[in-house]
C-alpha cells in the first residue's frame, strides 16, 4: 500500500470497477530526493507531504524562520519517520519547488539564481489575476514557467508540475479514489523524470504533457479549473482526470 486508504497499483472505482491505469511507483530503490520548498502554504505543505510519503527529503524554506520551523513540525507528525527540515532561504537541493504566489515566484526565482543552478525547478503558480478573476496575468506570448526559466537561466531546468491539483486532494494524493493525475511539462527530460519520480513514489500518476510552453495550456487549464469550482459548487475537491 502506497499511503494509506489506497493502494496505487490497484485503484479501483468506488463501484468496484477497475478504475485508473494500474500505476507501478516509479521510485528506484534507496533512491533519495532532497527537495526544497519554497512556501510552506497549502501547496507547499501538501507537496512535502507527498514527498515525504515517496520517502524523499524535504527542506520547507520561508523568510521568517518561525514559519518555516512551525510547518516541519507539523508534518513531522505526521510523517515521524521522514527528514524534515526547514531554512530561511532555498539550499543546495537536487530540486527547488517555488510553492508561492505568481509575483513572489518571480522575486524568489531571481533572488535565489545562485543557488537554483544544477537543481530542478518546479514551478507550480496559477497566475490567475485572483481580483477580478477573469484573466491571466502573464503577457500572451508566455507562460509563468517560461518566464521562470528566463530568470533563473540554463543551469537551471524548470519543469511545470502540480498547477492542475488542488491542495485539499494533493494532501493525500487521490480524489474520489483515484490517484491524482499530475501534468507534468518541461525542455529538460532528466528533469521531468526526477518529478516524476516525486510524483510517482507519492502514489500519483505523472502525465508529461509535453515541453515546456505547454506550460500556457496548463496555465489556461488552471484557470478555467479555478474558475468553475464555485459556479459548479465543486467546493476545490475536483480534479482533473485523462482517461483511460
Ligand atoms: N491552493 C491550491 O489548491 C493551488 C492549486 C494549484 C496551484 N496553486 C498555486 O500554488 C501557489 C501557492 O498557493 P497556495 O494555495 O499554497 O498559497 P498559500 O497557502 O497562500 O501559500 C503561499 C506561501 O508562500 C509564502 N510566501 C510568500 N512570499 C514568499 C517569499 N518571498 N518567500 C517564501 N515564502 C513566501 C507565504 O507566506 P506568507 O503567508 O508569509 O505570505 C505562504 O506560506 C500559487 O501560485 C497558486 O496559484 C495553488
Amino acid at each position: 500500500m502506497g499511503r494509506e486508504g489506497l493502494d496505487p497499483t490497484s485503484a479501483r472505482c468506488p463501484d468496484g470497477r477497475p478504475g485508473a491505469l494500474p500505476l507501478t511507483p516509479a521510485r528506484s530503490e534507496g533512491s533519495n530526493l532532497q527537495i526544497n520548498i519554497v512556501g510552506p502554504g497549502n501547496m507547499g505543505r501538501a507537496i512535502a507531504a507527498r514527498a515525504l510519503t515517496g520517502g524523499h527529503s524535504v527542506c520547507l524554506v520561508h523568510p521568517d524562520a518561525d514559519r518555516g520551523r512551525a510547518a516541519a513540525a507539523e508534518l513531522k507528525q505526521r510523517f515521524p519517520d521522514g527528514e524534515t527540515g526547514s531554512a530561511t532561504a532555498a539550499q543546495a537541493a537536487d530540486m527547488t519547488v517555488l510553492a508561492l504566489p505568481y509575483d513572489a515566484t518571480l522575486e524568489v526565482a531571481g533572488s535565489a539564481r545562485a543557488t537554483l543552478a544544477g537543481q530542478v525547478v518546479v514551478d507550480i503558480c496559477n497566475p490567475v489575476d485572483f481580483a477580478t478573476m477573469d484573466s491571466r496575468v502573464t503577457p500572451a506570448d508566455t507562460s509563468a514557467a517560461e518566464q521562470i526559466q528566463q530568470i533563473v537561466g540554463t543551469d537551471a531546468k524548470v519543469v511545470k508540475a502540480f498547477n492542475t491539483t488542488f491542495a485539499g486532494l494533493l494532501t493525500t494524493g487521490e480524489g474520489h479514489g483515484f490517484p491524482l493525475d499530475v501534468l507534468i511539462a518541461g525542455d529538460d527530460s532528466a528533469a521531468k523524470a526526477k518529478v516524476a519520480e516525486l510524483i510517482s513514489s507519492g502514489a500519483m500518476r505523472p502525465l508529461d504533457v509535453g515541453r515546456l510552453p505547454r506550460a500556457r495550456e496548463l496555465e489556461a487549464l488552471g484557470f478555467l479549473l479555478i474558475s468553475v469550482q464555485q459556479p459548479l459548487e465543486l467546493n476545490w475537491q475536483s480534479a482533473i482526470k485523462i482517461l483511460p
